[in-house]
Parts: structure tokens; C-alpha cells; sequence
């Protein structure tokens, strides 16, 4: 359903609400951990698919909840603060998201020590654009927190994010649409599967690794094959399943949905 959408904004489900108070509460800790720990290095957190900043039923896109995030480190660590800047990277490819973006975060930042880079670039591109603008932009050393969240199963090329999650202290949070991926990889031919499915995971495993499982399972393989697998630097998956609830359990629907997530996948 969400490939179809064409408004710059539109009505969260309450998936999408579930994911967003994710990033947020995660991104507080991860701000004021590295905050306090990493004298004078900057801290990065990008936004791959940044949206338009606010939907018609809530007013925090991811971008508006990271800055919101990174102004609570900064003021609740205060003067034990020793990292150097936040800086926050939003990438979105529709024009008239991106200049809803600007006119929604423009003045709200207005925080000495948060700087914001925009750019109206398609993901990968927006990444080249950055490096350009700013030469080694997160050096190694610098933590780096990524955040992927396109539309359906396509758009997040496997490459670029093996060349983020090979940097020291990187995250990177994925909402993975692995309900997509099923349906992209049943249609077979019909959907052009293999270059689709090579591109998201990196190499044809996916051939080998699904061929004896029952296909309810695959948002596990899935997530599984994604992050351990493929990237054997990686130490820690962690996984959030964002399920749908029937209409009558939606009292306290965001604190059922984030109950119901299912965080697993630990690996040395
Ligand atoms: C799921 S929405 C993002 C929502 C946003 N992260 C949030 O939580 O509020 C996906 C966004 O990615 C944008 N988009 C689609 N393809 C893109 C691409 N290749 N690079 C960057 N942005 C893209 C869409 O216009 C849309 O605004």
C-alpha cells in the first residue's frame, strides 16, 4: 500500500507511529552515550529516507523526532558532554517532501551544536553529495547511526549500507519489508526477483538459504540472512517485529505494538 502513496503527507498507520517512537527513545541513548564518551568527536546520525517531516495524524516524522532526540542528550548531559557536534543528515528524493521537510525543521533546530544537511537526492546519491560537501565526513572514528526507511522492499542497495556498517561504532536501524520481499520473491519472473533480491542482499544466497523453509518464516530468514550473514563484522542484530493489531486491541496501541515486538538475534 505504501508504494502507492503520491501526497507529501499522509496518515500514519500505526506500524509506522510503533517505528517512529523506536528511533526516537534508541536515538536518545545512543546521542547521550557517545555524547558523554567520545571527547570532540562528532556524532552522525543520517536519515536515508527522510519524508516530509510530519504525517497528517502526527506532527514527528524521523526527521523532527532525531532532532528532538539529539536536543535531549545534549541539554540532560549537560556539562559532562564531550563529543563534539550532532550532526544530522536528512536525504529525500521527492521534491515536494523535501521542501516540506525544510519549511517544517528550518527554524526548529536553533541548537549551537545540532547542524543539519539537506539534500534532495535520492539515498545513494545524497551519501556521494555529502562527501562531497564535506571531505571524510564520518572518519572513522566518528559514531554514526543510519536510518533506512524507504517505501516497500527496494531502494536500499546492500552496498551502501555494507560501506556504512564497516565503520567503527555504526547502526544501522532498517525498516526491513520482508512482507514485500515475499511477495517480490513468489512472483518470481514476473517481478524481475533476482536482480531485485541480489541488490537487497548483497549476492544470490537468498537462492540457497529459502529453498527448504516455509515461506510464513521469511521475515526471520530474512533478517537473519540480511544482518549476520552478509555482514560477518557485524556482532548484534536486533530485531523489532512490527505487527498489525485487530481494530478492538487499538487502546494503548503503540505500547501493544512496541510489546509485541520480538527483540532477538544476538550474535558474537
Ligand atoms: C517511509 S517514507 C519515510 C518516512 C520517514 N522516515 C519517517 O519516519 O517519517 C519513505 C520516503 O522516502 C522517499 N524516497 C523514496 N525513494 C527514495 C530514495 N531512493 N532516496 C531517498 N528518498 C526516497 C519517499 O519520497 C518517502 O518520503
Amino acid at each position: 500500500m505504501s508504494a502507492k502513496i503520491k501526497s507529501v503527507l499522509w496518515e500514519a498507520p500505526l506500524h509506522t507511529l510503533a517505528k517512529i517512537s523506536i528511533l526516537r527513545a534508541y536515538l536518545s541513548r545512543w546521542f547521550g552515550i557517545f555524547g558523554r564518551s567520545r571527547p570532540r568527536q562528532n556524532l552522525w546520525y543520517v536519515d536515508g529516507f527522510a519524508g516530509p517531516g510530519e504525517y497528517t495524524n502526527s506532527p514527528s516524522g524521523s526527521p523532527v523526532a532525531a532532532i528532538a532526540s539529539a536536543s535531549e542528550a545534549l541539554q540532560s548531559v549537560g556539562p559532562q558532554w564531550k563529543a563534539g557536534k550532532i550532526h544530522c543528515v536528512f536525504i529525500e528524493h521527492d521534491a515536494k517532501r523535501f521542501d516540506h521537510l525544510i519549511n517544517k525543521l528550518g527554524s526548529s533546530v536553533g541548537n549551537p551544536n545540532i547542524e543539519t544537511h539537506f539534500f534532495n537526492l535520492p539515498f545513494v546519491d545524497g551519501l556521494t553529495a555529502l562527501k562531497d560537501q564535506i571531505p571524510n565526513p564520518f572518519s572513522p572514528a566518528s559514531p554514526l547511526f543510519a536510518f533506512i526507511d524507504p517505501f516497500g522492499a527496494k531502494g536500499v542497495p546492500f552496498a551502501d549500507i555494507k560501506d556504512l556498517l564497516s565503520r567503527n561504532a555504526a547502526e544501522v536501524l532498517i525498516n526491513f519489508d520482508s512482507d514485500g520481499i515475499g511477495r517480490i520473491f513468489r512472483a518470481e519472473e514476473a517481478a524481475n526477483h533476482e536482480p531485485i533480491l541480489n541488490g537487497i542482499f548483497g549476492d544470490d544466497s537468498w537462492k540457497t538459504d529459502w529453498l527448504n523453509i516455509e515461506f510464513r518464516m521469511s521475515y526471520i530468514v530474512a533478517s537473519w540472512t540480511y544482518t549476520s550473514k552478509n555482514y560477518a563484522h557485524c556482532r548484534r542484530c536486533i530485531m523489532f517485529l512490527l505487527s498489525r493489531c485487530a481494530p478492538q486491541r487499538t487502546s494503548s496501541t503503540t505500547i501493544w505494538y512496541l510489546q509485541a515486538s520480538i527483540i532477538s538475534g544476538w550474535r558474537k
